[in-house]
Parts: structure tokens; C-alpha cells; sequence
């Protein structure tokens, strides 16, 4: 069986940069699971498909497709033989995206996914509920926390390098930040939470190198 290092937490505290890095470091592959949760929402929506219907929602995961890949230092999403992009970081799927990954039957297809891409190597896997639900037999799991400030300062710097936002707009970053840690951690389905014997990282002052190698030495 392949090792997974489970990196969960809350938007914006660091977990793509620092498992990234960690991925290349060791030798691992980094999987995002929340670009599933991303793809998933955004298929939705080009399909037309009425976001405010669970219902509708349910039935379109069961015939969502998307094909994995290991490449460089990382698990590659494709759908229809291309990678999505930055598509599916646009505001609108960030509004859309934490009350589409509430549905039950949303969780269930990418815990599948990413269960399966054990097959693939040495897994990084960061997301919101990969050490409690997706990998709750790993014994490498690590929680990133941040000041809302410096998650929101963070978050709204990507957003305008992006092109999705300006610079006077830090406090609606930061509202749409709030706003998905809130339903992400009040779901019913697998929320956003420490897991059982975690180790908690505060990032607010930490380089992402010194997260990178504070997890590295304590892989067990
Ligand atoms: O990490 P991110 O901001 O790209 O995640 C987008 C959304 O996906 C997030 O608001 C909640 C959801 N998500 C989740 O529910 N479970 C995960 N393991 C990862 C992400």
C-alpha cells in the first residue's frame, strides 16, 4: 500500500503551496481535492443543470467523468482530454462550489476518486476531509490553520495575479472566504474539521518552507 499525507484546513492556509512543495521534496504525488469539488461544480454548471436542486445535483454526479493522471509531481485532472484550468477558480465557482460539495452523493464520487489514486504511487493529499473521512487509516495527518486576515490577504494577492479581482477588493476576498469555511465546516457531510490525532500547524508566521519541512519530519 501506498503512504498518504493527509493535509487538511481551512481556504487559504497554505495547504496547496506547502503539499505541493512537500510533493516535489520527497518525491511524492500532490492530489488537490478540492479542484475535484471544483470540476464536479463547474461540469454542473455548463451542464445547465438547476444548482439550487439537490436532486438534480445527486443524479448529475452519478455520470460525471474525469480521468486521472500522474504527471511530474502530481495527480493531473482531465476532463475530455483537457485540463479544466484556471476555469474553475473564477468567483462564481467559488460561490458555487462549498454548497455543491455538501451533497452527499458529490462526497461519496470524489472520496472514490481519490481513494483510488492510491494505485498511483505516494500520495500528498490536501483537502477538508482527507485525514478524518477520505484516509482515516493514515497515520500522517496534519491540520493547517491561518489568521483570517492573513488567509484572506493570501487568497485576494492570487486572485488579482488571476485576473479575478482588484486590488481594492481584500475585504470581499475575505468575505467569500468566511462565507465558505462557515457552510464547509457546518456541513453534514464530512466537515471541515481537526481529525483525531492530527497535528495542528498554525501557518500565520511560518515561511511555506518551514510548514513544508515541519510536516516532512514528522512523516511517520
Ligand atoms: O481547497 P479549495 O478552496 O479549492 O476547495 C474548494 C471547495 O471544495 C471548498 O470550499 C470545500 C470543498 N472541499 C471539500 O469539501 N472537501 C475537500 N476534501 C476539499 C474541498
Amino acid at each position: 500500500m501506498s503512504t498518504v499525507i493527509c493535509v487538511d484546513g481551512p481556504a487559504a492556509s497554505g495547504k496547496s503551496t506547502v503539499s505541493k512543495l512537500i510533493a516535489q521534496k520527497i518525491g511524492y504525488l500532490y492530489v488537490d481535492s478540492g479542484a475535484l469539488y471544483r470540476i464536479v461544480t463547474w461540469l454542473i454548471k455548463e451542464d445547465g443543470c438547476n444548482m439550487s436542486s439537490t436532486e438534480e445535483i445527486a443524479e448529475f454526479a452519478k455520470n460525471a467523468r474525469v480521468d486521472f493522471l500522474p504527471k511530474e509531481n502530481r495527480v493531473a485532472y482531465e476532463v475530455k482530454g483537457r485540463e479544466p484550468g484556471d476555469n474553475i477558480r473564477s468567483p462564481e465557482i467559488n460561490a458555487l462550489v462549498s454548497p455543491v460539495s455538501a451533497v452527499p452523493e458529490v462526497r461519496a464520487l470524489v472520496t472514490g476518486w481519490l481513494r483510488g489514486m492510491r494505485s498511483l504511487g505516494n500520495l500528498v493529499v490536501e483537502g477538508r476531509d482527507i485525514g478524518s473521512v477520505v484516509f482515516p487509516d493514515s497515520v500522517n495527518r496534519f491540520y493547517l490553520d491561518a489568521d483570517p486576515d492573513v488567509r484572506a490577504r493570501r487568497r485576494h494577492k492570487e486572485d488579482v495575479a488571476k485576473g479575478f479581482a482588484d486590488s481594492a477588493s481584500e475585504g470581499k476576498v475575505k468575505e467569500s472566504l468566511l462565507n465558505r469555511d462557515k457552510i464547509d465546516s457546518t456541513r453534514k457531510a464530512a466537515p471541515l474539521t481537526i481529525p483525531e490525532g492530527a497535528m495542528v500547524i498554525d501557518t500565520t508566521e511560518m515561511t511555506i518552507e518551514q510548514v513544508a519541512d515541519t510536516i516532512i519530519v514528522n512523516i511517520k
